[in-house]
């Protein structure tokens, strides 16, 4: 389990109250630590170092079929424990953000859906959704719930144990990979992904100019969660920078992007985002 607790800091706390008066059109950008408190551990550690095995390439998933058959084996049980959890506290703090009409627009790394869950509306998935499946020609989008009861009754002995990774990966057992059997597209009998972003795939160009446009009617980009270490979501500090936008980081750990943001809270985000909105809430006349 992730360690996902200290005490707060008043002076953070001050300094991130600071951060927020005044701003009515803020842009969030989150990444993996905003579901650590949500039981889905982070990609890497506060240092910015990978701490999993490695990660699918896009390339190897179209190309291959033993390393489609061994993402659906892990992914089948990394599935379950994603589509299981609840969101975490900060969270629910980002939407009430948006109800307070102080965030306009959330930006997550994350497939989890979890903003979604807590009810903000807002949000762009930049690396997709991991509770969809696409299929590769017809592109016809369908839920992975359907696709995990297929899996299930093609593959009785598939297991539900090991360790979960935020994309919905988990290190099981691969003695068998071999003999997994994949479905395909039951429209077009083509190739099934997941709808999310692989390693060596790109964001489109769409979604990006989405980003840099909200961006640019924004009053500022606060950072959640992201050790930025992924040049897709550091283009986008990296450009609220450029634009002179005022940034703020919540991270218990150091951020690709620190040199860049003047309001660093070095913290778990759950120990500061409701205390500061409390804040927040409490001082409107
Ligand atoms: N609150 C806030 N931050 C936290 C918490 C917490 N409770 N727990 C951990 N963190 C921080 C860590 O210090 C780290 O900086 O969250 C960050 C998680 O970083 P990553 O695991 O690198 O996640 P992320 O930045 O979202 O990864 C970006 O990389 O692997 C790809 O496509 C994948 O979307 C992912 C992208």
């Amino acid at each position: 389990m992730p360690e996902t607790s200290k005490q707060p800091d008043r002076n953070g706390l001050q300094h991130l109250q600071g951060f927020f008066e005044g701003k009515r059109n803020l842009v969030v950008l989150s990444g993996a630590g905003i579901s650590a408190a949500s039981g889905i551990p982070t990609y890497r550690d506060k240092a910015g170092n990978w701490t999993r095995s490695n990660p699918i390439q896009h390339q190897d998933f179209i190309s291959k079929k033993s390393a489609r058959q061994r993402y659906w084996l892990r992914s089948y049980s990394g599935w379950t424990a994603v589509a299981s959890a609840a969101p975490s506290s900060s969270h629910h703090a980002i939407a009430e953000l948006e109800r307070q009409k102080i965030v306009k627009l959330v930006v997550t790394q994350n497939v989890d859906r979890l903003h979604q869950y807590a009810g903000s509306r807002n949000v762009i998935d930049l690396h997709g959704r991991l509770d969809e499946v696409i299929c590769m020609s017809c592109l016809r989008v369908t839920p992975r719930h359907a696709l995990q009861t297929k899996l299930r009754l093609l593959n009785p002995s598939f297991s539900q144990q090991g360790d979960i990774a935020p994309d919905g990966d988990a290190d099981v057992a691969e003695d068998s990979v071999v003999s997994v059997a994949v479905p395909p597209c039951e429209n077009c009998g083509g190739i099934l992904k997941p709808n999310v972003v692989f390693f060596g795939d790109n964001v489109s160009k769409s979604i990006v100019q989405r980003v840099y446009d909200g961006i640019d009617n924004s009053d500022g980009m606060l950072i959640v969660g992201t050790s930025l270490k992924v040049f897709s979501g550091y283009r986008f500090c990296r450009y609220a920078a450029q634009q002179r936008k005022p940034i703020a980081s919540i991270n218990p750990g150091l951020t690709r992007g620190d040199e860049l943001i003047q309001t660093i809270i070095r913290g778990y985000s759950d120990d500061v985002l409701p205390p500061v909105l409390e804040r927040i809430i409490s001082s409107v006349p």
